[in-house]
């Protein structure tokens, strides 16, 4: 198994500002053993931890990260989920700090390559593989909406694997999967019909399905063949958590 039946989503993305220190720390705390983040590049190009391409919605800042240095970011804090009461914000992690902690923690990590927008694709996974260079050790699973980004991850980091990310699984998946060499497949629930599960299965690669949120959800998919979900609440997936460790 590449990764494990529960992974942590943007760290535990329910009950503590996502993509954070504090979610990747609460993630490792209620049991979980990889956690899912976004990477993504200021405009001075250091890697940092966000999901959505403007500051607005998440944090208490306004504007595009990819027109903000670093630097000007120091103030910034990624809010608190709405319904965590007392919770408090988070400044932006960088993927460094990140990668610290996640070896720290003995954590495996699915990194989501995100870039602000198309023409950051390679770049943002190039940088961020530098970064990965200072983990060699470190359990590790790439992927990313980007084609390109997974070629580029192929060429850069051939023996890291490497996952498809889909909304939905197209019709060449398969030419697409054998192409990059992906060892798995991630796919939305929207879409979701048992039989695209059992068909990725049947061609030998593992199906990771995000975001999944209840624990029935969860059974009814591992029923289908799914290898694992992503959640943003680990603790409902206690004791599961603990039987399904790697
Ligand atoms: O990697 C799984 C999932 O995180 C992909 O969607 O939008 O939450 O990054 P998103
Ligand atoms: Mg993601």
């Amino acid at each position: 198994m590449l990764m494990s039946a529960i992974i942590g989503h943007r760290g535990a993305r329910g009950l503590a500002p996502e993509n954070t220190l504090q979610s990747i720390e609460l993630a490792a705390e209620l049991g979980v053993r990889w956690v899912e983040l976004d990477v993504m590049l200021t405009r001075d190009q250091v890697p940092i931890l966000f999901h959505d391409a403007w500051l607005n919605k998440l944090s208490n800042g306004r504007g595009q990260i990819e027109k903000l240095d670093f630097n000007a970011l120091g103030k910034i804090r990624v809010l608190s989920p709405r319904k965590v009461k007392g919770g408090t914000s988070q400044p932006l992690a960088t993927l460094a700090s990140a990668l610290e902690r996640i070896q720290q923690l003995g954590l495996g990590l699915n990194l989501e390559i995100k870039p602000t927008s198309p023409d950051k694709d390679l770049l943002t996974l190039q940088l961020a593989v530098r970064e990965l260079k200072n983990f060699p050790g470190l359990p590790l699973l790439i992927s990313s909406f980007s084609m390109d980004v997974l070629y580029e991850a192929q060429r850069l980091l051939p023996q890291i694997p490497r996952g498809c990310l889909w909304e939905k699984l197209p019709k060449n998946w398969l030419q697409k999967a054998k192409d990059l060499e992906a060892a798995s497949v991630h796919l939305s629930t929207s879409w979701l019909r048992r039989s695209q599960i059992e068909e990725v299965r049947a061609q030998g690669r593992e199906v990771y399905i995000y975001t999944v949120n209840s624990k029935r959800q969860s059974e009814k998919y591992f029923a289908w063949g799914a290898t694992g979900i992503f959640t943003d609440y680990p603790e409902r997936f206690q004791p599961f958590i603990q039987d399904r460790r790697r």
